[in-house]
């Protein structure tokens, strides 16, 4: 996604134009309804302008944010916003962001003071929700969106100065663009609170400013501010975690945060691998690692890959010993040998339908999920095929093929890769880089050549790139070079591993 980047990545969307229109009028509606429903002492006019020629303006800003936010939706192909959900969360957000101002400066500007009190008020924390559930572009929008109608707001109202003006300004603004920052660089729930820091510093900084611009400004007005910027940097973030906690699940949405805690060991679902499937837990902890360290150099979800890697091979539960890398290599019996290729096929081809059910019962999200298909797309064991074909070279080779979707990402794609050639690897005894760096080619060229990346977007030079970063990390991690036992490096027996 980071999607945080949230959310699940490519494809890219083109939003339809009736899509975008609806867009931009819900927007312009909302803001309106904002600006100009309120009344008694939350009507707009009551300074020297007339009223109407308030609601005049309030309209036309209203369309003129409205058609900003269409052209957002536009001009950007990310899927952050694709979907009715989304859209519709972006306008929860914008009604909370905006409501909270329309309501709050009328009644704080009784005397200029008190403007001290909106700088402690949390808006930053929606902008902060806004970039790790639809994306950090979507979170500057809302930023832009909330500082105008704060101007306007505060610009509406009787007494109010230009010191006023410049004041809300920068609190909405600074406030809410370093909320975008610290939810861009966050990867743990410590970094948002750790942000809370700055957000509060940069407001400090943002409004110390407008300060002596007021009339009545007084020097220990910096030290109200800045207690006042570090209650709103430090709620910012407090409140901005649980609101989009609280959000993310019912809009189907799935944040950086909660992937990092979905692939660490101690969840059920990996111990319970850990402990009835140690080498499948094995085996999905090096593809999770060596997948995330391709994704970090060609720019995909790293976080995203690191939990679709961990729990890709999880249907493996349902009969580990059927899988090499669960079997004791002096174990004699081989429950294969009992059946037949198209049998043992069958076996295989239940993991990932057994491991889409198990993942489903877990609640794991859906964008992990899509990773226990995508992982084989519709290859095929090569092992039992070429023995069944033997026998009869006639044998009709999609029944031995999974029944797919090939990856859809290069998030699924890159898995697919790392789990061929790790598991390759593995069973080679020669690891040298030059033999590794054939390996990884091999497996690449192969799933090329067979279709397995035509729904994704790979491009040649991330399939170069992946190779460099698959090869020095497989060679990495089998330095120096250990004697496995005689079983596991038997070609046969990595093919079957390819399950
Ligand atoms: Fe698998
Ligand atoms: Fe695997």
């Amino acid at each position: 996604m980071s999607e945080l980047k949230l959310a699940f990545s490519p494809p890219s969307i083109n939003h339809s134009k009736f899509t975008i229109s609806l867009f931009g009028i819900c927007t312009t509606i909302v803001l309106i309804g904002i600006l100009v429903l309120p009344s008694g002492s939350l009507a707009l006019g009551t300074n020297s302008l007339s009223e109407i020629n308030w609601i005049l303006t309030a309209i036309c800003l209203s369309v003129l944010l409205g058609v900003l936010s269409a052209a957002h939706l536009a001009s950007d192909a990310s899927p952050n916003l694709s979907g009715i959900r989304r859209l519709l969360l972006f306008i929860v957000l914008l009604i909370a962001t905006n409501l909270s101002i329309r309501v709050s400066l009328p009644l704080l500007t009784e005397s200029s003071s008190d403007l001290d009190i909106f700088v402690a008020l949390p808006i930053s924390a929606f902008a902060l929700v806004a970039t790790v559930l639809l994306g950090f572009n979507t979170g500057i929008l809302s930023t832009l969106i909330s500082s105008l109608v704060g101007v306007f707001v505060i610009a509406s109202l009787p007494n109010s100065e230009a010191a006023d003006v410049v004041l809300i300004f920068s609190t909405i603004t600074g406030g809410g663009l370093s909320a975008s920052f610290v939810a861009l660089g966050a990867k743990r729930i410590n970094d948002y609170l750790r942000g809370g820091f700055t957000i509060a510093g940069v407001i400090l900084l943002s409004v110390a400013f407008s300060l002596p611009l007021s009339r009545e400004f007084e020097p220990s007005q910096f030290i109200s501010v800045g207690v006042a910027a570090m209650i709103n940097g430090l709620l910012s973030a407090t409140v901005g975690v649980g609101i989009y906690n609280v959000l993310s699940r019912p809009f189907g949405i799935i944040t950086r945060v909660e992937l990092m805690e979905l692939a660490q060991p101690g969840t059920r679902l990996l111990r319970q691998m850990q402990e009835q499937a140690p080498g499948t837990y094995a085996h999905a902890t090096a593809v999770a690692d060596l997948a995330s360290r391709g994704a970090a150099e060609i720019g995909a979800d790293e976080q995203l890959v690191r939990a679709g890697g961990m729990f890709h091979d999880v249907g493996k539960l349902f009969r580990p010993d059927f899988f090499i890398e669960n079997r004791d290599t002096d174990q004699s019996e081989n429950p294969h040998d009992a059946l037949d290729e198209l049998q043992s096929t069958r076996v295989l081809h239940g993991h990932v339908a057994k491991g889409i059910e198990r993942a489903r019962e877990e609640n794991l999200p859906e964008a992990v999920i899509r990773f226990i298909p995508e992982h084989h797309g519709t290859t095929y064991p090569a092992f039992f095929y070429r023995r069944a074909l033997e026998k009869d070279p006639n044998i009709d080779q999609s029944k031995f093929r999974y029944p797919g979707p090939a990856p859809r990402s290069r998030e699924t794609a890159l898995v697919m890769i790392a789990d061929g050639c790790e598991a390759a690897v593995r069973a080679s005894s020669d690891r040298s880089s030059d033999q590794v760096l054939a390996i990884v080619k091999s497996i690449i060229r192969d799933r090329l050549e067979d279709g397995q990346f035509d729904n994704c977007d790979l491009t040649v030079r991330d399939i170069r790139t992946i190779e460099k970063a698959f090869t020095s990390a497989l060679v990495a991690a089998y330095h120096p070079r250990i004697e496995y036992p005689e079983d596991v490096s038997n070609s046969d027996n990595l093919l079957r591993d390819q399950d």
